[in-house]
């Protein structure tokens, strides 16, 4: 996803309209996005018309440019900067704060380097830290949290346990550094996985998908909170509670978490017919939220677990409200090391049925990057057979209805 921060089709379209939005209202947004998704690009002031920058314009500029967190932008860092912080009121955007030695040596924390043709290249302590990843992972607006996955992970059992950000998300492996240089068992992943996928056209996604299965599996668990009784009764309504457990190193989702869709689905049947349900998908494919449901009418006891984030004025939600002009966000994520109980109350059939009958609950966790209607909504409607959804995990329970 470091590569893609400069291909991503929803980050072009979104850097555009937040550019527009913030003109028409008199501030100059500049390389406020393009900071953090292409260091060099902004370092090296190679965007001039951020409204009308698009793909096409990027693939004139150089490579490293075009690879967005690419490898020089990491490997050339010798100092770690502070969080990120936007002033709005100075309308000074442009915050993030990179430190790169471009001396033509490359740093991380291999001790021994194997000299080569293409550069230097030297130890540098603090590549193993959380701390690596906290300028451009932690992004506070006035002070206030928009975006920070360090902060989350800060002062938690992980931290004191020295589980950083790299150890899940760059595993090790045992391989070679350099071309004739030792075996070393030490070696780290880059595919960073999380949620996020390629979803150009013909993106192979590499070995990313398999990653992401390998962190996403065990990252959260789903319980039935109390035991359901064996046989429930008709006439009465039916109590579940259900208790969603996060294992991440930080709040699940974390990020930009206001994009993100963690959700429960529900479902309830009787010999098989369904008798109810929630978190299901309509025929676009979205869940009934207050986006597409603001009534809440088809699915009110839906439970997504995201932000929500108000503007001044009281808007809320993506549709309506960015990162830069919050004022407020609902947080109804995971905490980290923490879980939620949910409760649905469901009518069972007033009519007993002849003999006993088999009710079936069943409930899974899923998680995508982002809802369709956002991706319609900046006509990428393509692309929105490309969004992947990903199971986390599942329950189910039978009982007997009389
Ligand atoms: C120069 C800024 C920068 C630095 C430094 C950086 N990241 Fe990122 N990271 C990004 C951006 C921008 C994205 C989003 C790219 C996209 O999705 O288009 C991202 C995406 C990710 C993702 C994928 C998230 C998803 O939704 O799938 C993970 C995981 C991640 N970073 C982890 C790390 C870790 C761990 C470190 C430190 C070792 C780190 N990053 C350092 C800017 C950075
Ligand atoms: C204990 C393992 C663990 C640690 C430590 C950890 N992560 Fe994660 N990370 C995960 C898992 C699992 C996910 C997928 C669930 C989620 O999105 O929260 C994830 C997801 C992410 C995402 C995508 C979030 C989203 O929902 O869009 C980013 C970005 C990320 N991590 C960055 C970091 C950074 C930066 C750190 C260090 C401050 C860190 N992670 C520490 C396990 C970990
Ligand atoms: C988002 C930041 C980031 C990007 C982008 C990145 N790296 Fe790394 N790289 C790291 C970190 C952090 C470590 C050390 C991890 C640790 O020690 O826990 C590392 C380690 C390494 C090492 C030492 C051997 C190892 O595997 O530990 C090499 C070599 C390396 N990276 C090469 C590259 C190359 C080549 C690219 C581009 C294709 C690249 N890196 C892109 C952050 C990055
Ligand atoms: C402080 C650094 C920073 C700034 C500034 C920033 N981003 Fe990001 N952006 C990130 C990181 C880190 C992620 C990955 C977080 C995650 O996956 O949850 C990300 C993720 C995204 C994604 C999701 C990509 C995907 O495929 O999942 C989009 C879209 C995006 N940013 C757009 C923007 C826009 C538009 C702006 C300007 C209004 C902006 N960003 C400014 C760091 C930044």
């Amino acid at each position: 996803m470091h590569a893609y921060s400069v291909t991503d089709p929803v980050w072009f379209k979104l850097q555009q309209s937040e550019q527009e939005t913030h003109e028409a209202k008199g501030v100059i947004l500049g390389d406020f996005c393009i900071q953090c998704h292409s260091p060099i690009a902004a370092l090296t002031n190679a965007i001039t018309d951020h409204k009308n920058l698009t793909p096409e314009v990027i693939s004139t500029l150089p490579p490293q440019i075009q690879e967005g967190v690419t490898c020089d932008v990491c490997h050339s860092t010798t100092h770690l900067p502070e969080s990120t912080d936007i002033q709005t009121a100075e309308q000074n955007f442009e915050t993030a704060d990179f430190k790169l030695y471009l001396d033509g040596t490359r740093y991380s924390i291999i001790d021994d380097p194997q000299d080569n043709s293409f550069h230097k290249s030297e130890f540098h302590e603090g590549y193993d830290q959380s701390d690596f990843c906290r300028n451009c992972h932690n992004l506070t607006v006035n002070g206030m949290d928009a975006e920070v996955t360090n902060f989350e992970w800060e002062g938690t059992s992980f931290e004191a346990m020295g589980s950083e950000c790299q150890t899940c998300h760059m595993p090790t492996y045992e391989g070679y550094a350099a071309e004739g240089g030792p075996l070393r068992e030490n070696l780290h992943r880059h595919y960073f996985p999380g949620v996020g996928t390629s979803i150009v056209a013909g993106s192979e996604n590499n070995g990313l998908l398999s990653a992401i299965t390998e962190i996403l599996d065990g990252s959260a668990e789903v319980n039935f909170f109390e035991p359901i009784a064996d046989t429930v009764l008709s006439n009465e309504s039916l109590k579940i509670k259900i208790i969603v457990s996060n294992n991440a190193g930080h709040h699940f989702p974390s990020g930009v978490t206001f994009t993100r869709q963690l959700w429960l689905e529900v479902n309830v049947s009787i010999d098989g017919d369904t008798i109810f349900q929630s978190g299901h998908l309509n025929e676009n494919g979205d869940i009934y939220d207050f986006y597409t449901d603001p009534d809440r009418i088809v699915d009110p006891q839906l439970n997504v677990f995201n932000t929500v984030l108000y503007d001044a004025q009281g808007d809320s939600g993506i549709m309506n409200v960015s990162v830069e002009d919050m004022v407020w966000m609902n947080d109804y994520t995971l905490p980290v090391s923490g879980s939620r109980t949910v409760n649905y109350i469901i009518d069972l059939p007033t009519v007993p049925p002849e003999g006993g009958s088999s009710l079936d609950i069943s409930a899974r966790l899923r998680f995508r990057s982002f809802p369709p209607f956002l991706l319609r909504h900046i006509n990428l409607n393509e692309e929105v057979d490309r969004l992947l959804i990903w199971d986390i995990d599942q329950i189910s329970t039978s009982v007997v209805f009389q």
